[in-house]
C-alpha cells in the first residue's frame, strides 16, 4: 500500500479581465512551490483574433479552451502534483468544464467591481483583450454558487494581502473538511461512544427522525448497544426510521443479509414499529429492479423525486468503509459512482455478488454523516481518505452537513499532516 498522499491542490484562479488572475496566480503559485499556468495561453489564436478586434468570444469559441484548460489540471492531477492556473472561468457551466466532474478543485474568485477594474484596464498596457470587452464579460459573468464552495477574495488590496487571504482560505478548507473524530480504544468502546452520540443527537430532534444503516459487521456491536440499558430507554423508537445504505441482493433471512444483521442486533422485533423499518425489496426479480423499487419507496417517503437541499433526507446516515475504499457499495470503478440522479442502484462487489446501493445524492442528503471504522486492516485506507484521495469512492463523499468519524485506535492513524 503506498504511502497516504494528500489530494493535490489544484487551484484556478478566476475573474474578468484586468481582476489580476495573473499577477496574483503567479504569486500564489510560489508560495504553493507548484507549476503557474495561464489559461490565455491556451486560446487558439483565432479567438485571440476575435478578442483583439474587440468581439466577446462565444460559448462554442470557449468550450474546446476550456478543455484544454480542464486538461492541464488533469495533467497536475495525474501526477498528484499541485497546480494553479487562471482562467476567467465566467460561468458555472465554463466550471463545470473545467472540474470536469470532479470536485477536487479550488475555485479563487477575485471580485472587483466594474468601475475599479476598468480603471485598472485603462492603465493596462500590452494585453491583447481590448478594455471595451470588459462590459461582456460582466454581462455573462456568474459569481460562484455556494455550492461551488469557491474562495471569495476582494481584489482591492495589494496582491501579496490578496494571496494571503486566500492562503488563509485554503487552510480553513482543509480544517472543515476534516471530520470531527472520536477515537475509542477498541471495538466496544467505540459501540458505546457512538450510541452515546446517536442517542444525545436524536433526543436533540423533534418529529420524524429518518437514519441511513450500514452493513457489514463493524456497526453490529453499536446496533446492539442501542438496544441495552440504558440506551434502549433514551431512544425515540416510535419516531425513528430506518433505511438502508446498501444491501446484498440476498433474501432477508440470508446470514449475508444486512437487514437481518442489523434487525437481530438491534431487536428490532422488540424496538421498531414494523412500519419504520424500510428494508430493501430483495424480493425482487434483479437487483436492479429491487433498486428502483426502492428508490421508488424512498421518493414515496420523502414526498417527492428532487433533493431538496434544505431538507435533507436522512438525519444520521451511517457508513462503514472497505479495505478498498469503498462505502455502502459504491466500489472503485463501480458505475454506480457516476449515477447522479437515480437514488438507488444496483452494483457488484469485488466477489462478483449483487448489491443494491444508495447513491451519492442521496448518501449526502443528510444532516449528519458518520463514518464508523475499526480494526488495524482499515489503517491505510482510513489514512488515504482522511487525505482525501479522490481515487476512493468512500473520500468522494460530499455530504451536505456535517462528517464525523468514530474510529477504533487501531484504525486510525492519526489526522492527516
Ligand atoms: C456492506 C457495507 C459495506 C461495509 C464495508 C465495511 O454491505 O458490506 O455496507 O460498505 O460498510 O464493507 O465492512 P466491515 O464493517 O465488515 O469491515
Amino acid at each position: 500500500m503506498p504511502t497516504p498522499t494528500r489530494a493535490p491542490l489544484l487551484i484556478v484562479v478566476m475573474g474578468v479581465s484586468g481582476a489580476g488572475k495573473t499577477t496574483v496566480g503567479r504569486l500564489l503559485a510560489v508560495h504553493l512551490h507548484c507549476p503557474f499556468a495561464d489559461a490565455d495561453d491556451l486560446h487558439a489564436p483565432a479567438s485571440l483574433e476575435k478578442m483583439r478586434r474587440g468581439q466577446p468570444l462565444s460559448d462554442e469559441d470557449r468550450q474546446p479552451w476550456l478543455a484544454r484548460v480542464a486538461e492541464k489540471i488533469d495533467d497536475w492531477r495525474r501526477q498528484g502534483q499541485a497546480g494553479v492556473i487562471t482562467c476567467s472561468a465566467l460561468k458555472r457551466s465554463y466550471r463545470d468544464v473545467i472540474r470536469g466532474g470532479r470536485d477536487d478543485v479550488t475555485f479563487v474568485y477575485l471580485q472587483g467591481a466594474k468601475a475599479a477594474i476598468a480603471d485598472r484596464l485603462a492603465v493596462r498596457s500590452g494585453h491583447f483583450m481590448p478594455d471595451q470587452l470588459l462590459a461582456s464579460q460582466f454581462e455573462i459573468l456568474e459569481e460562484p454558487a455556494p455550492n461551488e464552495r469557491a474562495i471569495w477574495v476582494p481584489i482591492s488590496g495589494a496582491p501579496q494581502e490578496i494571496v494571503a487571504a486566500i492562503l488563509t482560505g485554503l487552510k480553513e478548507r482543509r480544517m472543515a473538511q476534516a471530520p470531527s473524530t472520536t477515537i475509542a480504544d477498541d471495538p466496544q468502546a467505540l459501540a458505546r461512544a457512538l450510541a452515546d452520540w446517536f442517542v444525545e443527537t436524536l433526543e436533540t430532534k423533534s418529529g420524524r427522525i429518518v437514519v441511513a444503516v450500514a452493513g457489514g459487521s463493524t456497526p453490529k456491536a453499536f446496533y446492539h448497544c442501542l438496544a441495552t440499558p440504558p440506551y434502549q430507554a433514551r431512544l425515540p423508537w416510535e419516531r425513528i426510521h430506518w433505511f438502508f445504505g446498501d444491501e446484498r441482493f440476498v433474501p432477508p433471512t440470508s446470514p449475508a443479509s444486512n437487514y437481518r444483521m442489523f434487525a437481530e442486533a438491534i431487536e428490532a422485533a422488540r424496538f421498531i414499529p414494523p412500519e419504520n423499518l424500510h428494508p430493501v425489496p430483495t424480493d425482487a426479480a434483479s437487483a436492479a429492479q429491487a433498486a428502483a423499487r426502492y428508490a421508488g419507496e424512498l421518493q414515496a417517503f420523502y414526498g417527492s423525486d428532487h433533493l431538496d437541499p434544505s431538507q435533507p433526507f436522512f438525519d444520521v446516515t451511517l457508513l462503514g468503509l472497505g479495505t478498498d475504499g469503498h462505502t455502502a457499495s459504491l466500489f472503485p470503478g463501480s458505475p454506480a459512482l457516476d449515477e447522479r440522479h437515480a437514488w438507488a442502484w444496483p452494483s457488484m462487489a469485488p466477489d462478483g455478488s449483487d448489491r443494491i446501493t444508495l447513491t451519492y445524492p442521496l448518501l449526502e442528503s443528510s444532516r449528519e454523516t458518520v463514518f464508523l471504522v475499526a480494526g488495524a486492516d482499515k489503517r491505510p485506507i482510513l489514512a488515504r481518505v482522511l487525505s482525501h484521495d479522490q481515487a476512493l469512492p468512500a473520500a468522494r463523499l460530499r455530504p451536505s452537513g456535517t462528517v464525523r468519524l468514530f474510529a477504533d485506535r487501531a484504525a486510525f492513524d492519526g489526522p492527516p499532516d
